[in-house]
Order: C-alpha cells, then structure tokens, then sequence
C-alpha cells in the first residue's frame, strides 16, 4: 500500500519541524516547506522531502503543490504552521506590516488549502490542520494584528469544515498558548521594529520584550503528538488545545462577557507593569 503523504509548512522550526519529524516516524512520506532551506537539513537526513516556500508567494505555494503532485499520487494531510506573531500596539503598527501578518498567516494557508482541496475532494479524503492559536480566541493589548489573523483563520477554518464536510474532509483548528519555540524571539523582533523610539506605548513594549519566556507551558513536540492525534481521531474535535492552561483561556474567553474577559486583561497587565 502506498504510504500516505503530509504537506508540513513552516518547517524550519519549532511546531512546524516537530511535527514534520513526527509524521514521517509515523509513516507518512513527508513534504515540508519554509523559506530558510538550510534550516530543515536535518530533516532531509531522515527523509522528508524538504522545498523552499514563502507562502505570501502564490508562484511559489504552486510550485511547492505541483511538486508534491509529481511525486505522489495523493495528498492526505496538509499542517499549515508557516506564521509569525507581528506585535505592536494597533496605533504604531505600520499597515504594511499588518498586511504582511494577514499573508502569513491566512492567505498563505488559504492559498495551499485552495490548491490543496481540488485534490482532496477527488480523493473524497483529506485532513487540513490549520496552526491557529489561544490568540485565536481573545485579545489582549499588543496582539491586534496577530490575533485578528489567527481570529481570521479560525473563522475560515470553520467555514470550510462545512463547506468540506460532505466531500469527506476534516478540518481541524489546533489553539496552542505560549511554546517553546522561535516565536518569541521573531515577534520580539517585529514588534520593537513596529515601534518608534518615542511611542506612547514604549514602556508596556519594552516590559512585554522583557518578559521572561522559558516558563512555557509546552513543547513542540508535544503539539505535533496531538497533531497526530487529531489527524488519527475518528470523529475530530473542531478545535485542539495542547495544555489545560490553554483551555482555561479559551474557556474564559468563550465563557465571560467582554466586560468581564476586559477586567481579567487589566488585572494582567497591572501585574505586568510592576
Ligand atoms: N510558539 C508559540 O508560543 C505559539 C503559540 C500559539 C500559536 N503558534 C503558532 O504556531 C505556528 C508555528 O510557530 P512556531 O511557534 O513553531 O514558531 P517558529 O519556531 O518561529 O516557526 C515559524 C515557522 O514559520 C515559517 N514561516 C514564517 N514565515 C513564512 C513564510 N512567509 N513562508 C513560509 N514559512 C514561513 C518559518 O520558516 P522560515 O522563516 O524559514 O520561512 C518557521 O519555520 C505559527 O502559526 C504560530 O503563530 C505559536
């Protein structure tokens, strides 16, 4: 039997390379995709088939697609992790940044899954898991831009669940809350650059920077484990959440009123700014 084939973007690091690894140990013949090739060497070593892909390049999301087509006969599983936390307070944040945000993370993913679907329909089988976040779910000061795109993305995500649904395809949002990852670093990065020197917003930036981050909740590796969990489920759940932290937040967020998920915000950023 030929063995089943896993598209993985954003695979040079963190979720996206934990979860490229752990669908190939699992049988899965392996595409994985991210912009920095060198980085996913490793994973050629054991191997994945491993390409270059900016998912904000609709050239190279086709290219990447009829590559995986050439060499295979199916694809079962797309993982779409390619995306990056653009943070900044919504006054500072240029728009052009914000745009690239939106590219990342939801054109990109939409434009693999439109490429991708034709696919899976004719298969009348097909797993799509979109990388979202608890950011999905809430919103706090300095996130707006990141979790209006993983907001976007959960919506589109529940929108093609039903549009997909009677063609045989599941689709599955994961919500993972802080992990080990470059994450950090990258959206540290973002956001100080989004920032000018005399911004209002300078000190909530710099103790947000500051923020010490190795108390994270969880490992890549344990989201790709409940990625492949997910994807094995007979009847998958519409949304995954890798810790009970994680679905404490989306709980609250879901659970209190606005007025109320406001205070909760407050009282953490009070406790931030000691
Ligand atoms: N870590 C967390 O705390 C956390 C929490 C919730 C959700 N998430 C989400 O999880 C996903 C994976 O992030 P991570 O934590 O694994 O961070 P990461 O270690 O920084 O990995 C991000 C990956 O996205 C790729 N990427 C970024 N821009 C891309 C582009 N234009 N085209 C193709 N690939 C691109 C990067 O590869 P190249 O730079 O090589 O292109 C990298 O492989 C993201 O969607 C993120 O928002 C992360």
């Amino acid at each position: 039997m030929n063995k089943k084939v896993a598209i993985v973007t954003g695979a040079s690091s963190g979720i996206g390379k934990a979860t490229a690894i752990q669908l190939s140990k699992d049988g899965y013949t392996v595409f994985a995709g991210s912009r920095r090739v060198e980085q996913m060497k490793d994973l050629e070593k054991i191997g994945i088939k491993v390409l270059k892909l900016d998912v904000t390049d609709e050239k190279s999301n086709q290219d990447f697609v009829d590559f995986v087509r050439s060499a295979s006969s199916s694809i079962d599983v797309i993982v779409n992790s390619a995306g990056y936390g653009s943070l900044g307070a919504l006054e500072d944040v240029p728009l052009q940044e914000a745009r690239n945000q939106f590219d990342v993370n939801v054109f990109g993913a939409m434009n693999l899954t439109q490429l991708i679907v034709p696919i899976m329909r004719k298969q009348k089988s097909g797993k799509i898991i979109n990388i979202s976040s608890v950011g999905g779910q809430i919103y706090s000061p300095l996130g707006g831009w990141y979790y209006a795109s993983k907001h976007a993305l959960e919506t589109l995500s529940d929108t093609l669940r039903n549009e997909l649904k009677s063609f045989g395809i599941d689709v599955i949002i994961i919500e993972p809350g802080g992990t080990d990852t470059g994450w950090q670093e990258v959206a540290n990065k973002a956001m100080k650059k989004s920032t000018p020197d005399n911004s209002a917003y300078r000190k909530l930036v710099d103790k947000f920077a500051a923020m010490s981050s190795d108390n994270y909740a969880t490992t890549p590796d344990q989201i790709a484990k409940l990625i492949l969990k997910a994807m094995k489920d007979k009847k998958p759940k519409t949304r995954y959440q890798p810790s009970i932290q994680d679905t404490m937040i989306v709980l609250a967020a879901r659970k209190l009123s606005y007025k109320l998920f406001d205070r909760v915000i407050e009282g953490q950023m009070k406790r931030m700014m000691k």
